[in-house]
């Protein structure tokens, strides 16, 4: 008798932390298949990129998870480059955060990592900058990585390759459960209005801003960001500018993506508002005066996963065999390497020792 083929570890959401899931659970040699809604919502697409828990200026065990991140990244992006033979857009520029004074500088939560400058060093660092900046904090460990023209295609060819099977345009209705409450499945609807039910034993819920519509229990709220970017010179800005309320993310070929706008009381509202272009257009001109006359490119919007303490929902969930993977809010792009790392590690019963799933356990909100 032939041995029944094992069920799929369904991934529900097809944003950046599901893709990064699913490879390195495919590398792992399991069968995954990702159910995606609509890929173009999901927030790796709308993110600048930024690599930055030090200019980020988090604390805690926020800190620790986005520092693991870090250090894992350059090996994580060489998998997926080698994998998808795509380039992945990974800069270790660093990032300077610029402050009006001193005494600001001194007192950010992550000033001890990084080094001081003076406007004279400011000036250094970011040619061009706006005169009310006399202060700032350079972070060389930070970086960046073009995620939206690089890295979700270069995850999803990599997923491909590694057998792993998508289903777009596949909204998820509802998780099933069998009779001692563990998950069996889920009821999905495709984009041709047909219901559909697949059997699981295990999936990981990676659906960003929408988690909570899958498992009210999970406290995720949307926070829109609005974006732009514009064609700047190749390499008039070497390093990220990340100001109070805008940043300044400059790609390669000088693509400078500006964000972004903090909306938390907007809900799923979508569009662009003149409100919020507008801040971002008086942020540029604070920040780097030059940049307001460069051509305009694109501009967008997106919804951050928001929890109550602004980290994300690590590990298991109330539901025996769904696991949690969502709420990155700010710092999904930063955070997807080491997500990617500890919950394949998890579903696989490789779990860590270290705690740091833990920290991240939604009940702690219960
Ligand atoms: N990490 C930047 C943002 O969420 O806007």
């Amino acid at each position: 008798m032939e041995a029944a083929t094992p069920k799929p570890v369904l991934i529900l959401g097809g944003g950046l932390m599901g893709l990064a899931i699913a490879h390195q659970l495919a590398r792992r040699g399991l069968a995954v298949q990702v159910l995606s809604r609509r890929r173009s919502e999901a927030a790796g697409f709308v993110a600048a990129g930024m690599l930055a828990p030090h200019a980020e200026g988090l604390n805690g065990p926020l800190l620790e998870l986005g520092q693991r991140s870090l250090e894992r990244i350059p090996a994580w992006v060489a998998q997926i480059e080698a994998d998808s033979g795509l380039a992945c857009g990974l800069r270790r520029c660093g990032i300077v955060v610029p402050f009006t004074n001193a005494a600001e500088r001194d007192a950010y939560p992550t000033a001890s990592w990084g080094t001081p400058l003076n406007r004279t060093g400011l000036e250094r660092e970011i040619p061009g900058i706006g005169p009310l900046w006399q202060a700032g904090l350079l972070f060389l460990q930070d970086g960046q990585i073009d995620n939206r023209r690089r890295l979700m295609r270069a995850l999803e060819r990599a997923c491909v390759g590694l057998g792993v099977e998508f289903q777009e345009g596949s909204e998820v209705l509802e998780l099933v459960r069998d009779g001692n409450g563990a998950l069996a499945g889920a009821r999905l609807r495709t984009a041709e209005g047909e219901q559909r039910q697949l059997a699981a034993i295990q999936a990981v819920l990676t659906c960003g801003a929408w988690s909570g519509q899958l498992l009210p229990e999970l406290p995720i709220v949307p926070v829109k960001g609005q974006m732009l970017s514009l064609q700047g010179p190749r390499q008039a800005l070497e390093r990220v500018v990340f100001g109070p309320g805008t940043y300044l993310v400059p790609r390669e070929d000088g693509l400078l993506v500006v964000g972004a706008t903090s909306e938390a009381e907007v809900g799923f509202a979508e569009g662009l508002t003149p409100d919020g272009q507008r801040s971002l257009q008086n942020g540029i001109a604070s920040l780097l005066p030059a940049a307001s006359s460069w051509p305009p490119m694109e501009r967008w919007w997106g919804f951050r996963p928001c929890t109550p303490d602004e980290a994300p929902l690590l590990g298991k969930s109330s539901i025996p065999g769904l696991w949690l993977a969502a709420g990155h809010h700010r710092n999904g792009v930063l955070l997807a390497a080491i997500t990617a790392e500890l919950l394949a590690g998890a579903l696989l019963g490789q779990e860590r020792d270290d705690g740091l799933l833990e920290a991240f356990h939604w009940s702690r909100f219960s």
